[in-house]
């Protein structure tokens, strides 16, 4: 039984508001990372950017957050584990909320935020696979529509989190920078439970066995430039013939 006697109710209102922590470091560190990789990953799609060396460099450090994000899922903070907001029984609920007017503020990842996870997470994932198993035009399309869906679903993602942000005044973009939120608006919750004692060096395992995985797969995997049919023109029209 959550204690929820003297969190909010006994600081006055002209106090500086009382803040509890919701997300720890490393969940946020994933977070931006990510967003960098990918940005990295997109402006670098094209053979002629001068960014055009880093794509698959990009590319592998991004499998290598996806690694550390699975692991998280079970070892990390209280609202980082995958248990703690992958609830499809409450979708409907969360739904219902929305929908009535008055959506409900959560303390974690809202039952929906759950699935935009997951569809962000695994098309990324998608991106990878195809990315590194690409051969010839159709994979390079494949790619490229995986590309596509997931910049729709990343508008989607800060549009909801934004839309969210406004209609519970719970500034989410804010809490997943410093990692807290006010204790005002979230009454009755604590401090968020930390990320298991073992969590640190059991992610650095993943995160160091992946990487050692991809040079397994792609010796040049993290050395931008040495991919030449990433960023190299001619003789890009080879598979044309006998294509059916
Ligand atoms: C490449 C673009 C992006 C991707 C792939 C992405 C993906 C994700 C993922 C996977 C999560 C879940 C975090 C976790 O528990 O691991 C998340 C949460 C979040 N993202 Fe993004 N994100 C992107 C861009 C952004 C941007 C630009 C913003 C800010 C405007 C943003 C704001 C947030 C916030 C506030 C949360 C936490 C939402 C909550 O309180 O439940 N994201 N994002
Ligand atoms: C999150 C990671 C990634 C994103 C968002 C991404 C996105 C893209 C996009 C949008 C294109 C453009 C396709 C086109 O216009 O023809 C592309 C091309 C390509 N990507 Fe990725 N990619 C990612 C990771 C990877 C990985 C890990 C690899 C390989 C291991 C890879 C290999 C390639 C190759 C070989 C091309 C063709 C480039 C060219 O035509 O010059 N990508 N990628």
């Amino acid at each position: 039984m959550p204690d929820t006697a003297h969190s909010a109710a006994a600081f006055p209102a002209t106090s500086r508001a009382k803040q509890i922590r919701v997300w720890d470091l490393p969940v946020r560190l994933f977070h931006w990372l990510l967003v960098v990789t990918i940005l990295i990953a997109f402006l670098s799609s094209e053979e002629e950017s001068a960014l055009a060396p880093w794509h698959i460099p990009a590319g592998w450090i991004t499998a290598v957050l996806i690694a550390f994000r699975l692991v998280w899922g079970f070892v990390g903070g209280e609202h980082a584990r995958f248990a703690d907001f992958l609830k499809p029984g409450r979708i409907g609920h969360h739904l219902a909320s929305l929908f009535s007017g008055k959506p409900e503020r959560s303390i974690g990842h809202n039952a929906l935020g759950g699935v935009a996870i997951i569809a962000l997470l695994g098309t990324v994932a998608g991106i990878i696979y195809t990315g590194a198993t690409m051969q010839g035009d159709a994979g390079e399309e494949l790619h490229e529509t995986l590309g596509n869906i997931l910049l729709g679903l990343i508008a989607l993602h800060v549009i909801a989190v934004i839309a969210m942000s406004v209609l519970t005044k719970d500034n989410l973009i804010r809490a997943f920078v410093t990692g807290r939120k006010r204790a005002d608006q979230h009454p009755g919750i604590s401090d968020a439970r930390p990320p298991a004692s073992v969590a640190i060096p059991i992610a650095a395992v993943a995160m160091g066995s992946a990487a050692y995985g991809i040079t397994l797969i792609d010796p040049v995997a993290f050395v931008p430039g040495a991919h030449a049919e990433a960023g190299e023109a001619g003789g890009g029209e080879a598979g044309e013939d006998g294509d059916d």
